[in-house]
């Protein structure tokens, strides 16, 4: 039966790039779904970015663009990424499309219809200044505990408190610096405690066989209440208030869904952009819209997510949907989280991290990086170390000493000396052997289905080794040198490329790129699962080329190498060679005052200064700030001047001098022109020493 999927990644905050967490999940779901695919099953696999809420407004009010112009720049991001990874998602899309505002006030008027929405006055912090109320995170001040100073509105740094806001002493808005006041707001909270929800979501989240078992025990720690009745399920405060990137609330002003609302269902926004745009009905014929798609009762979902969102998409996704009346995920599949070289906590700022762009940009290989992870998964909420000794020797002695091997040491014979083509039968041993591969192809696709891909390359690579060892006890070499023996070494390399492409299909989920050199390689169709049934016969092969690089250490140590300190360049340009004490006091420089500044006809550049420094005279001097100074502000003031230096004859007349102004080497780039002013103090005439 062909199976309809609709599978999912989390949606990315869009205000940053991928960093290797992310990658991780997306080759993770990657994985499960080309295996789906190569099984015949139909998978919608869609994403999108999460668009919405105060830190992105914020982020954005910082860049200087609007959010919208914002979230489209991160998402211009993205394809790199996903193309360089082969991370093959059907559609990606954006929270802030219209498709999720649409459904996400549809979904909201079911719940409020169900007698779930409660509007309660709640007391929250507000920044005067910036006239808005503050997430938490937007709020420091000294913790309450230990008195550390600068700390977050919700936890301590320092001591690790938990608190809320309005605990802080000395609180400070982190946007305006503003002492923020306590103001009464009317809030909408979905009623997750309501009997109905909390018997629908201990019916849902214990469904045998749904939920992981770690899974199932955080869920359970949720639902309890201590001995004081605390904890359990609470009341979810769905809205914000305005100013606040995101969907408006239906019949509510000024309001708005909080960002952890509207993203799930950016899933389904996205699934529907893919089915409004006609992708279902040209990849598999499908025309039905997505309303009809969605309320067919054989149809799966599946969200692949990591352990820190656990709690919105195993409790309040659920309610939201079902309590609206929509169908509820076939499962949430909870991955652990990726650190990088013995858990090493990721770090920009001492580039320990990896980077997966620049991974890509050094030329590593993409599928090294899918091979070593799948090798690390499995389908519990383990994190995931990069270790880049276990990576390199992973990549090297597993994947290419003992997979791709197996086709250099049989293709070239097969090409010299057979013309490419293929023995049409084999012997028994290799038959054996061969059968042996095949008959392994249901474990392989049982562990790829459970999500147990480290297990599932753990066993490709010991059907690898038994191909291994019959290469060494049939010596390919020796027979080639022997007379008469051109038919024993054709079936023995048929055999090796036989069991090569066997040895692929298992593989092909995890390293796609490479499998499709393969099948250009062996002159095959695209393989899927079936393909194990068949074997080549004597088919012609093409020339072999060089499948895959070994991992060069050296290409590691650049990886994380800490980048390069940017070289800083005072002001844009490198200091001047030395001078000598002398070189300098050959300049006058002086004191003067500006006694009238004027505009001069014919130049947006030029001011015209009238200076005195204490001479007994003025002095006339030409100066290009009229771009940064208004003649008026400029008057009465002291400055430097270089009073020695020969008239210089103008378009518009004799400058007798020189006024000292800072400006950037780019003044394109940094725009700017800075007078110089004396300290208080100073007169007319003095000499600058
Ligand atoms: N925007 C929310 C998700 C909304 S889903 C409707 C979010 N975004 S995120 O960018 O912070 O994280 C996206 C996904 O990356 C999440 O599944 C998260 O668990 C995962 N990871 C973030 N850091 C990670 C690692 N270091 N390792 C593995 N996955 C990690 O949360
Ligand atoms: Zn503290």
């Amino acid at each position: 039966m062909t199976r309809q999927l609709f599978v999912t990644t989390a949606l990315p905050y869009a205000n940053g790039k991928f960093h290797i967490g992310h990658i991780m999940e997306y080759i993770q779901a990657d994985i499960w779904v080309r295996f789906q695919r190569m099984r015949g099953h139909q998978v919608h696999f869609v994403g999108a970015d999460d668009a919405h809420g105060a830190p992105i407004m914020i982020a954005a009010e910082k860049a200087g663009k609007t959010p919208q112009q914002f979230v489209a720049d991160i998402a211009a991001g993205r394809k790199e990424y996903l193309d360089g990874f082969h991370i093959s998602f059907d559609n990606w899309h954006s929270t802030d499309g219209v498709e999720n505002h649409e459904l996400a006030q549809d979904i909201y008027r079911g719940l409020r219809d169900n007698g779930l929405i409660e509007v309660r006055a709640i007391e929250q912090f507000f920044d005067p200044e910036k006239g808005m109320f503050l997430p938490d995170r937007f709020i420091k001040g000294e913790c309450p505990k230990c008195g550390a100073k600068d700390q977050y509105g919700d936890s301590c740094e320092s001591c690790g408190a938990v608190y809320s806001p309005t605990e802080l002493k000395n609180p400070y808005s982190a946007l305006s610096g503003a002492t923020p006041v306590l103001k009464t707001s009317d809030h909408y909270f979905f009623r997750l405690s309501d009997p109905r929800c909390v018997e629908f979501l201990q019916n849902w989240t214990t469904e045998p066989g749904k939920l992981q078992p770690e899974v199932l025990n955080k869920i359970k720690e949720w639902f309890t209440k201590d001995e004081e009745g605390q904890g359990g399920l609470g009341d979810w405060d769905i809205s914000r208030d305005a100013p606040y990137f995101g969907i408006e609330i239906p019949d509510a002003p000024g309001k708005f869904f909080y960002v952890w609302l509207d993203a799930p269902i950016g899933y389904l926004a996205s699934l529907k952009n893919w089915f409004d745009k006609g992708g279902p009905a040209a990849k598999y014929g499908d025309t039905r819209s997505f309303a009809e798609f969605m309320a067919s009762p054989d149809i799966e979902q599946y969200h692949f997510i990591g352990k820190d969102i656990t709690y919105f998409h195993t409790l309040f996704w659920p309610a939201t949907l079902h309590f609206s009346g929509r169908r509820t995920p076939t499962n949430v599949f909870v991955h652990g989280f990726m650190t990088v070289n013995n858990g090493e906590k990721m770090s920009k700022s001492r580039g320990t991290g990896l980077d997966p762009l620049k991974y890509l940009s050094l030329g590593m290989n993409a599928e090294w990086l899918r091979y070593y992870i799948a090798a690390k998964l499995n389908s519990h909420v383990e994190d995931v170390d990069f270790n880049r000794d276990d990576f390199t020797a992973r990549v090297n002695a597993d994947l290419i000493g003992k997979y791709v091997n197996i086709a250099s040491r049989a293709a070239g014979f097969i090409a010299k000396r057979f013309g490419g083509r293929l023995s049409a039968d084999v012997g028994v041993e290799g038959r054996v052997l061969l059968d042996t591969l095949r008959a392994h192809r249901d474990t392989v696709t049982g562990l790829y289905e459970a999500r147990e891909f480290g297990k599932v390359l753990r066993e490709i690579m010991a059907l690898a080794d038994r191909v291994n060892e019959y290469v060494d006890q049939n010596k390919p070499w020796e027979i080639a040198k022997q007379a008469g023996q051109d038919a024993v070494l054709q079936d023995v390399c048929t055999v090796c490329i036989e069991a090569f492409r066997l040895l692929t299909i298992y593989l092909k989920p995890v390293l796609p790129a490479l499998a499709a050199q393969v099948e250009a390689f062996l002159q095959v169709e695209p393989l899927d699962f079936h393909a194990t049934e068949r074997a080549l016969g004597a088919h012609a092969i093409g020339s072999y080329q060089h499948l895959m690089q070994r991992v060069d250490p050296k290409l590691l140590e650049e990886l994380f190498a800490a980048p390069e300190p940017e070289k800083v360049i005072p002001g844009g340009e490198d200091i001047a060679p030395e001078i000598k004490i002398d070189d300098f006091t050959k300049v006058d420089l002086r004191i003067a005052r500006i006694v009238k500044a004027e505009t001069v006809d014919g130049s947006t550049k030029l001011l015209r200064l009238t200076l005195d420094a204490g001479e007994g005279r003025t002095r006339n001097v030409f100066s290009g700030i009229a771009s940064a100074y208004k003649p008026e502000d400029l008057e009465g003031k002291l400055t430097v001047m270089v009073a020695n230096l020969a008239p210089r004859k103008m378009k518009f007349g004799v400058s007798e001098g020189m006024v000292l102004a800072a400006s950037h080497a780019d003044e394109k780039a940094n725009p700017g022109v800075f007078v110089l002013e004396p300290f208080p103090g100073a007169q007319p005439g003095m000499r600058v020493r």
